[in-house]
């Protein structure tokens, strides 16, 4: 079974406007957020023009914009716009730091009640958004949320449509004026942009390991970067070995699919040369923990060790589809970590591809052993103006952080800034940690110019990241995302299905889109 035969479930939300007036609006179900307290006559005015039947209806006695509040009310069944829902969003006022990922629920969740009820279309009027202050970003958002909770994880079942929840059809916006603003369209297409960037990042990332390993997943990004006019260059064992990826290919060395290094690069007319900005995603389609095999509890969720390569190739493909004005290159290495007679072993020493020699101890901490040669790659071939690590790679970082904050390490302040403000737009979070200098003594090693693994648990991410910066060149602005934990919901929320998350795509794409709107 390949990817491209996988039931993927159709999910698209055809975004549509409607411009003219109240009287050319229509659909299942009108969704209007509201917080506590709020008096929805003085601030959505005009809804009462699009649905008269407001002013009388008993059921407004009961809309009181609590959390989780959710009310529907009706008017006269033959009115093309006939049912208002009010999705109540509690106390927090919209000054509040998270306003935005209240209000992206909020509307979440309102689509998900008018999917359980086999609506097919729901409408947002542009006049009840003005009272939110900014009303393009709270549209864009809206749109976003509306699109990711229409959409279902992929699935290998052979399930016909009919039975799962089903989808809604078309999300329109309705202006009272002839004309659809541009600005309001193009806030629109936007957030369906970026919720299509993150339900192809969740797509590749709840691929088994045996859809995707590192020869197949490299076609598959071949094959969408041809879509959309990608530039693809795939690395093989051959390559790789030539070149001298040392540390990469033996943290493939046990698997019978070889090793992959995919480099996309989107570089447009006028800015060819420019210093790119670089992404770098931990592309391991099974991490078994290698000779350091795994407990094999939970072990069946390491298929998910390949997310960060999955956010960075779904930003990618947006990105390009956008003609973002600046060069972007993208470098995906890929292994599957397997025990075999031919595996790297704890102890052994290898050299990457920066020519240090690396201290093997422990099989299991494979992430950094292919991403630090990617980043030597990338800083000797580009000289980057920014470089961007995402990989899911240490449990100590889970720990730390839970599974609401990415980890940030960052060897620049405006960076790591810009960092986290694209991560708050786009309502990923991230939590800065130190590359605390003490700690790089935990990596010297006997034998070699440096150990890949410290020993102990404690300060784990730390570490982890330390080894990383050993391979980024003095001067070199660089920030690593340490997204284990993140990669993978173990339960359904508004915004995301248990399962795949495709956590850290749209901070990637803000980034690339060049800060946070
Ligand atoms: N892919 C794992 C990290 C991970 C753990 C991701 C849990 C998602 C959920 C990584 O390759 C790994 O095994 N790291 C080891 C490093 C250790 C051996 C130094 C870990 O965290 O235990
Ligand atoms: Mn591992
Ligand atoms: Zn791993």
């Amino acid at each position: 079974m390949s990817a491209s035969e996988s039931k993927h479930i159709a999910n698209d939300l055809e975004i549509r406007f409607h411009a003219g007036g109240e009287d050319k609006w229509s659909a299942d179900v009108a969704l209007i957020p509201l917080w506590e307290g709020e008096n929805v006559r003085e601030s959505c005015a005009q809804l009462f023009d699009a649905a008269p039947f407001l002013q009388i209806a008993p059921g407004m006695r009961d809309v009181t914009g609590r959390k989780n509040e959710i009310n529907i009310v009706y008017g006269h069944p033959d009115l093309a716009y006939s049912r208002v829902m009010f999705i109540g969003m509690g106390k927090e006022c919209l000054s509040s730091n998270n306003a935005m990922d209240v209000l992206r629920t909020a509307y979440a969740k309102g689509l998900r009640k008018a999917r359980a009820m086999h609506f097919t279309s729901a409408h947002i009027p542009w006049s009840s958004l003005e009272r939110f202050g900014n009303a393009e970003r709270v549209l864009e958002e809206a749109v976003y949320a509306c699109v990711l909770a229409n959409s279902q994880n992929a699935r290998y079942k052979k399930t016909t449509r009919e039975e799962l929840t089903p989808c809604l059809e078309w999300l329109a916006v309705g202006f009272r004026g002839q004309y659809v603003p541009e600005n309001a369209r193009q806030a629109a297409r936007r957030g369906e942009r970026s919720a299509l960037t993150v339900i192809q990042a969740r797509k590749l990332a709840a691929a088994p390991g045996n859809v995707l390993n590192p020869v197949t997943y490299a076609e598959k990004a071949r094959q969408l970067a041809e879509e959309t006019k990608l530039r693809c260059e795939v690395l093989d064992e051959t390559a790789l070995q030539e070149q001298g990826f040392g540390a990469h290919l033996a943290v493939g060395r046990g698997s019978s699919h070889a090793p992959r290094l995919v480099i996309l690069e989107h570089a447009p007319e006028g800015h060819e040369d420019e210093a790119p900005l670089v992404f770098i995603g931990k592309g391991i389609t099974f991490d078994s923990g290698g000779i350091s095999l795994k407990p094999s509890a939970n072990m069946h969720q390491m298929k998910g060790d390949m997310t960060g390569s999955a956010a960075v190739l779904a930003a990618m493909l947006t990105l390009a589809e956008e003609e973002v004005p600046r060069r972007v290159v993208a470098l995906m290495p890929l292994a599957e970590n397997m025990p075999d007679g031919n595996a790297v072993k704890p102890g052994d020493v290898v050299q990457g591809y920066s020519k240090d020699t690396i201290e093997v101890v422990n099989t299991d901490a494979e992430g950094r052993l292919v991403l630090c040669d990617a980043i030597s790659y990338a800083c000797s071939r580009w000289k980057p103006e920014v470089l961007v690590d995402v990989a899911t790679l240490t449990g100590a970082c889970a720990v730390a952080l839970g599974e609401e904050l990415g980890g940030l390490f960052c060897n620049d302040d405006e960076l790591a800034e810009r960092v986290q403000s694209a991560g708050h737009c786009a309502g990923e979070n991230y939590w800065r940690m130190p590359l605390w200098k003490g700690y790089t003594k935990k990596l010297e090693s006997p034998i070699a110019d440096i150990c890949h693994s410290a020993f102990g648990r404690a300060g784990g991410a730390i570490t982890a990241a330390l080894f990383l910066e050993h391979f980024v060149p003095e001067g070199t602005r660089w920030a690593h995302l340490d997204i284990a934990a993140l990669d993978w919901s173990e339960k359904d929320t508004p915004l995301c299905d248990k399962g795949a998350t495709g956590f850290a795509a749209r901070t990637l794409l803000e980034l690339g889109r060049g800060g946070a709107a």
